[in-house]
Parts: structure tokens; C-alpha cells; sequence
């Protein structure tokens, strides 16, 4: 998988991107990362990148054609006739989910623009963007942390990427549930002992055990998946 990020903020981006899981799959060759400062795409010398909107109101908007420039040097730099898809990180798109990471990981590029405090000139948005997605119901001062959320939440469904397998099968939300809780040595901690079943070595026992655990935690903190969940798979038996 191969990241382009257009930013005002590139180091943001590459010092996200360099640590840990990520940056072992970068080492490997397994992820690359491109950035590309939208303000070198500026042609005038002030190097100015936004302007005020059109019919009035507070803030400033990027301009459509340090935007467009940029896209244009990272399709150059991507260098093959295809289409790829370029998200724009805003909070005016829908909501980005495990299902929508497991999609964006089959894509051998992605382009990311980040957006900006006030926005970006919708004309470009038009000609260049394919997915608008958020990261939830909240306003972020830029688009940069949502791209790397979403780098990361993808990276890691990348063959190779993690080092153990199971780990992307098993976790949350991968079959609509929540993960049950889990535990490690020692035996007791702070009085509290670890649940009898995970010790007896009864297998069926552990996965009837963890399920119920799933459902109830999920039911507890995310009726709305819980819901979802029951729906489906009343609708199986
Ligand atoms: N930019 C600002 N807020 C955002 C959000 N919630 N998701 C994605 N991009 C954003």
C-alpha cells in the first residue's frame, strides 16, 4: 500500500507514521509514504494558500489551484494511467468504519487531502475527491489526525503489516461485536481473580464464555451495534 498525503502539515503526518507497527511495515516495504506540502504547489512568492469566502463569513478557505497542483504532482509521482481514489478527511463526510478500512485496504494507492480549518474550495473538491469521510461527530482544528487514523486503521489490515495473523480476525467490530475482556498473569490483582473458565483449559467452554461476554459488553456500551448484531443473525436462525 502506498500513501499520499496533501497537507499543510507533512511533518504531522510523517511523525504519526514513524513509530512502531508502522513504521517496521514501512521498513519492510510493506507501506510507503509520500506527503507533499500543498503550500510548495503555491506559485506566487508570498506563498499564501488560502483567501477569504465568497458571500462573506468568518474564516478562510484553500484555494482550488494549490489543491489541484499538488494532486497533479502525486498523480505525476504515482506515474500510471489509473484511477485512485483521493479521500478528503472532513467532518462532512460519512463515517469512516471498520467495513470502509477493510474496502480502502484493497486499493494498491490512496491519495489523502487533508482539510483545512475552514474548508477548502468546493470546485476542486468536485473535479478531485472520491470518498468524503469523517472520523466522527466532532470538529478537528485539520484533517491530519483523521488521515492518520484511517492510514492506521487500514495499515493494519495489510498482510504482513501485523506480525501475528489472528490479531486483525479477532479484535472488535470485525463480526459486529465488541471485544470480551481479557487477562494475563498474575492469577489475582488487587483481589480480583481471573475468571475461573480461562483457566480450565475447556476450549468450547473459553469461546461460549467470551461470546456471551461480547454481547453483553456490547450491549452494555454500543446498543447500537448490539442491535444490529441481533437483527442479522435472528434473521439467520
Ligand atoms: N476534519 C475536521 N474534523 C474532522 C473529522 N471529524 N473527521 C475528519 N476530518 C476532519
Amino acid at each position: 500500500m502506498n500513501f499520499h498525503v496533501m497537507t499543510l502539515f507533512p511533518e504531522l503526518i510523517e511523525k504519526g507514521m514513524n513509530t512502531g507497527v508502522l513504521y517496521r511495515a514501512m521498513d519492510r516495504g510493506i507501506l510507503s509514504l509520500h506527503t507533499y506540502n500543498i503550500r510548495d504547489y503555491v506559485a506566487d512568492k508570498h506563498k499564501r494558500v488560502d483567501d477569504y469566502t465568497y458571500g462573506g463569513g468568518a474564516g478562510m478557505l484553500l484555494q482550488a489551484e494549490h489543491v489541484y497542483q499538488t494532486y497533479l504532482d502525486v498523480m505525476r509521482q504515482i506515474g500510471e494511467d489509473r484511477k485512485v481514489r483521493v479521500i478528503y478527511t472532513t467532518p462532512q463526510g460519512s463515517v469512516f468504519t471498520q467495513a470502509k478500512a477493510e474496502e480502502l485496504s484493497k486499493e494498491e494507492d490512496l491519495i489523502f487531502l487533508c482539510g483545512h480549518y475552514e474548508g477548502i474550495d468546493e470546485r476542486v473538491l468536485e473535479e478531485i475527491v472520491s470518498d468524503n469521510l469523517s472520523i466522527g461527530d466532532y470538529v478537528l482544528t485539520g484533517g491530519e489526525l483523521a488521515s492518520l487514523v484511517m492510514m492506521d486503521a487500514v495499515s493494519r489490515l495489510i498482510p504482513g503489516v501485523l506480525n501475528n495473523d489472528e490479531s486483525a480476525m479477532t479484535e472488535s467490530f470485525t463480526d459486529g461485536l465488541l471485544e470480551y475482556p481479557q487477562y494475563t498473569r498474575p492469577e489475582e490483582w488487587h483481589g480480583k481473580k481471573v475468571p475461573e473458565v480461562l483457566l480450565s483449559g475447556h476450549h468450547a467452554n473459553v469461546e461460549k464464555w467470551r461470546l456471551e461476554q461480547s454481547l453483553e459488553r456490547t450491549r452494555l456500551r454500543r446498543p447500537d451495534l448490539y442491535e444490529k448484531w441481533k437483527a442479522e443473525h435472528d434473521n439467520k436462525s
